[in-house]
């Protein structure tokens, strides 16, 4: 809750092209409503203010009639001003600033540096790297982009619609299951921007996180290599590995291992996400041993079951997923 709360703050605190300009357009529709606001209101003051002079001016207390036709000039040009000239223009720039926001954020107006495709499952995101550095990389609820280059996002899903959303560096936009969405992203500087799924989407949507990575070309493209390598599992966590195969490979993949499940996120180099469970806990030893023992506990509905693992086979399942199959 606080996560989605601090998240969705940062729609005023705009890191690339296209959150700025919704930004701009936001501040500049609280600036017109509060013009608007303040003339109103200081009508409506003057109005008070003048029928209380009206009323103590009078010989008897006979009060005026409240309602009746609009008799003189002054009162059909505050009509004509307040019920027709003000709203037409008020709207008018809005739909104007609108316009400016839409053309500025659409997804064709520059050449992508690097193609990803999102694909959003109840309660995770699929993420796999089409066109650019990086190509083939297959990953989940992480997305990393270089910073300052132009990055296509080609969003769908795979079950019912979610919302891509992460404020910082664009508005939202739908993952549909029979259709593609694109939205083009940028980030202005290096750093880790927080994402939500901003669509209700079934009983965990709430905890449908993501995060976009934004990191110095150099820097993405040793990511990017490192996670395109298959994963090589040593020796030393075989037993945590053949685990793995029995309980965890039906759903979830390790590139370079027999594991080749679709239903889950694939975990090849998973030591390398920041959070694991889609933004529900920090990735570390403890965390994924809490996270394994009981998924239900801590993100109610999630379809990943409770496998049946004593504490030190979760134990032997960790050492291989964090250290075994860098
Ligand atoms: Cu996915 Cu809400």
């Amino acid at each position: 809750m606080v996560r989605r709360v601090i998240v969705m703050g940062g729609a005023l605190d705009p890191q690339g092209s296209a959150a700025r300009s919704i930004a701009w357009l936001w501040w500049f529709m609280l600036a017109l409503s509060a013009v608007v606001f303040a003339i109103v209101m200081g009508a409506l003051v003057i109005g008070v203010l003048r029928r209380r002079t009206d009323l103590a001016d009078g010989d008897d207390d006979e009060i005026p009639p409240l309602a009746g036709p609009p008799a003189s000039r002054s009162a059909r040009a505050w009509l004509a001003g307040g019920g027709l000239v003000l709203p037409v223009v008020g709207v008018s720039a809005v739909l104007a600033g609108t316009i400016a926001t839409m053309r500025a954020v659409d997804a064709d107006r520059e050449e992508p540096a690097v193609t990803i495709e999102v694909i959003g499952h109840q309660w995770w995101w699929e993420v796999r790297y089409l066109e650019g550095p990086g190509a083939g990389v297959v990953t989940a609820n992480e997305i990393h982009i270089p910073v300052g280059e132009p990055v296509m996002l080609r969003l769908r899903s795979a079950d019912v619609i979610h919302s891509f959303w992460v404020p910082q560096l664009a508005g939202k936009m739908d993952l549909l299951p029979e259709r593609t969405n694109e939205l083009l992203i940028d980030a202005e500087a290096a750093g880790r921007y927080d994402g939500v799924c901003a669509e209700f989407c079934g009983i965990a949507h709430a905890h449908m996180g993501l995060a976009v990575v934004a990191d110095d070309a150099a820097t993405f493209e040793t990511w990017a290599r490192a996670q395109l390598a298959d994963a090589e599992p040593s020796p030393a966590t075989a037993a945590g590995a053949a685990l793995f195969t029995t309980h965890c490979a039906t759903c979830h993949t390790v590139r370079g291992t027999d594991a080749d499940g679709t239903d889950g996120p694939d975990l090849t180099h998973v030591s390398s996400r920041a959070e694991i469970g889609g933004g529900v806990l920090a990735t570390s030893a403890a965390s994924l041993h809490e996270w394994i023992a009981d998924p239900h506990a801590l993100k109610d509905g999630v379809l990943m079951p409770q496998p049946d693992l004593s504490d030190a086979q979760i134990d032997e399942l960790i050492a291989y997923l964090l250290e075994g199959q860098a």
